[in-house]
């Protein structure tokens, strides 16, 4: 085996079956112009960022390092039905935030939002808690595959086509999260 695919072999970041799609330079900018519009938007307000485990964890570090602001973090987990043939939207909460929301701006920090069915039942569920304000904020905006139109996102990293990606926290059955860009699985049969 020469060199070179002894490598190939071995990096998961520049695997074969992935193709770049979002470089970590062009997340960056992205990034810090997201966490600027934030800062201007929530200065004065009681701000807590909630995370929805797992995947939004590495945009939530990069974003909370962009907003010039004092802000809380919280995180929930949740598991959608979707995988199931009868998609009925239906979430169960695996962890519930540490802190009330009463009173608080709150933005919902998810990875990617899909058919929407995760997040329309989450904003449900929070929106019963007395928040000041809920608004979204989802590093991808995938729109094809939308479901629950009614589901908009305030803060959008990148709005892509129907396919699948991972990367920047997102998973194919939980491995590639690390990758520090988002890449396209050609192959999702291999992935
Ligand atoms: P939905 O909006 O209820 O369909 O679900 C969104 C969730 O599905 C996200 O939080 C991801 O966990 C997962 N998901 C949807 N599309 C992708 C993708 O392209 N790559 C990885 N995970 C995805
Ligand atoms: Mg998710």
């Amino acid at each position: 085996m020469s060199a070179e695919s002894t490598q190939l072999a071995t990096s998961e970041f520049s695997h074969p079956n992935l193709e770049v799609l979002f470089t970590k330079e062009q997340i960056a900018a992205r990034i810090a112009d997201l966490g600027a519009e934030i800062t201007r938007d929530y200065a004065g307000k009681d701000l807590v960022l909630v995370s929805v485990l797992k995947g939004s964890c590495v945009f939530l570090a990069d974003l909370m390092r962009s907003v010039d602001l004092k802000l809380t973090i919280d995180f929930m987990a949740v598991s959608s039905y979707k995988d199931q043939t009868k998609s009925t939207g239906d979430v169960e909460i695996l962890k519930d935030l540490s802190n009330p929301i009463r009173g608080k701006d709150v933005i919902v920090v998810e990875d990617i939002i899909d058919t929407g069915l995760t997040l329309s039942r989450l904003l449900e569920i929070l929106g019963s808690r007395g928040a000041n304000s809920i608004k979204l904020a989802a590093f991808l905006d995938k729109p094809e595959p939308r479901i629950k139109t009614h589901v908009s996102v305030d803060y959008t990293g990148f709005v892509i086509p129907n396919q699948f990606v991972v990367g920047y926290g997102l998973d194919a059955a939980g491995r590639y999260r690390n990758l520090p860009f988002i890449a396209i699985v050609k192959d999702p049969s291999a992935a």
